[in-house]
């Protein structure tokens, strides 16, 4: 990303969101490490890291101050909450008519077995963690024995309709957005259900067709991510399903089935919304 952005001519300065402070006695506010008393014109967010509740709203709010101090904030800290929070993803995404498995997201663990209790005559569940990512933590559910302990889900059950590609065959779509476009897009062919590449999945090239890469479009602009990794897996009667949104999307297994530069195409998006903003800025 740094070589792709120094090659638009920007200068890209790496730090760790837990390193930017709030600080009353700087001139706005904040203290972005490398910055000094300015600001930089951009932050492009790879990954929030996991502490304590208290930590992470802190991290989250030096997003939120940079977006209100007119710093440009790829992703914006609200579009990073919404796909963070898979309840929250799949609030949006079914608000908006986008084919997602039924969900259930519950704090109470009888009433997750009630659900589960209820639903499995029609099929199997999947649990995850709330703020789960890279296939960690997902379980089966077959039974409601399977309903994880309330400690190992941190006290939130989110469960989902299973949905089965096809009998014995594991795979899903990734799709990359930005810039309103598709950029890339890989299917995960797998040994077991989770296809994640973290989990053993394997990238294979695959062209998202119109349907897919149009679900993936809304599905990113519904959570009001600039760029995303959209995950969608097609039912056994070839039906797609939007699964999940990530807002801080990796694409090293993507850039191994994909002819587009992926860290040269979301840089150029940046500069360009960039030289807009400045172009509307002058224009005023
Ligand atoms: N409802 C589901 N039905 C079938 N497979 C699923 C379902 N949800 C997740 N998976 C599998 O598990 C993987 C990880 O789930 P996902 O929701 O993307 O969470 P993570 O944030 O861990 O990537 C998916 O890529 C898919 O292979
Ligand atoms: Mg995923």
């Amino acid at each position: 990303m740094q070589r792709a952005l120094a090659a638009l001519g920007v200068a890209a300065v790496p730090f760790r969101l837990m390193d930017a402070i709030f600080d009353s006695g700087a001139r706005h506010g904040i203290r972005v490490p490398g910055f000094g008393e300015s600001l930089p014109e951009a932050v492009l967010v790879r990954a929030v890291s996991a502490g304590t509740f208290e930590a992470v709203t802190v991290r989250l709010g030096i997003l939120h101050a940079l977006r209100a101090l007119g710093v440009t904030v790829w992703n914006d800290a609200r579009a990073i909450e919404c796909c963070v929070d898979k309840s929250m993803t799949s609030f949006l995404l079914g608000r908006a008519g986008i084919p997602t498995p039924a969900t259930w997201t519950i704090q109470s663990a009888d009433a997750a077995r009630r659900i589960v209790e209820r639903e499995i005559p029609q099929g199997p569940l999947v649990s995850k963690p709330l703020f789960g990512s890279q296939g960690r933590g997902l379980r089966l559910i077959h039974t409601v024995a399977d309903v994880p302990a309330g400690d190992n889900v941190a006290g939130v059950f989110y469960l989902q309709r299973f949905v089965a590609a096809a009998p014995g065959r594991f795979q899903d779509l990734r799709i990359l957005v930005t810039g309103g476009r598709v950029v890339a897009a890989m299917a995960r062919h797998a040994d077991q259900w989770i296809t994640n590449i973290k989990q053993g999945g394997r990238p294979v090239a695959a062209i998202a067709d119109a349907e897919v890469a149009g679900l993936a479009l809304r599905a990113a602009s519904v959570v009001g991510a600039d760029f995303a990794g959209v995950d969608i897996i097609r039912d056994s009667a070839g039906r797609p399903w939007v699964i999940e949104v990530n807002s801080m999307p990796a694409w090293r297994g993507l850039q191994k089935v994909t002819a587009a530069n992926v860290a040269a195409v979301i840089a150029s998006d940046l500069v360009g919304a960039l030289d807009a903003r400045s172009r509307r800025k002058a224009a005023m």
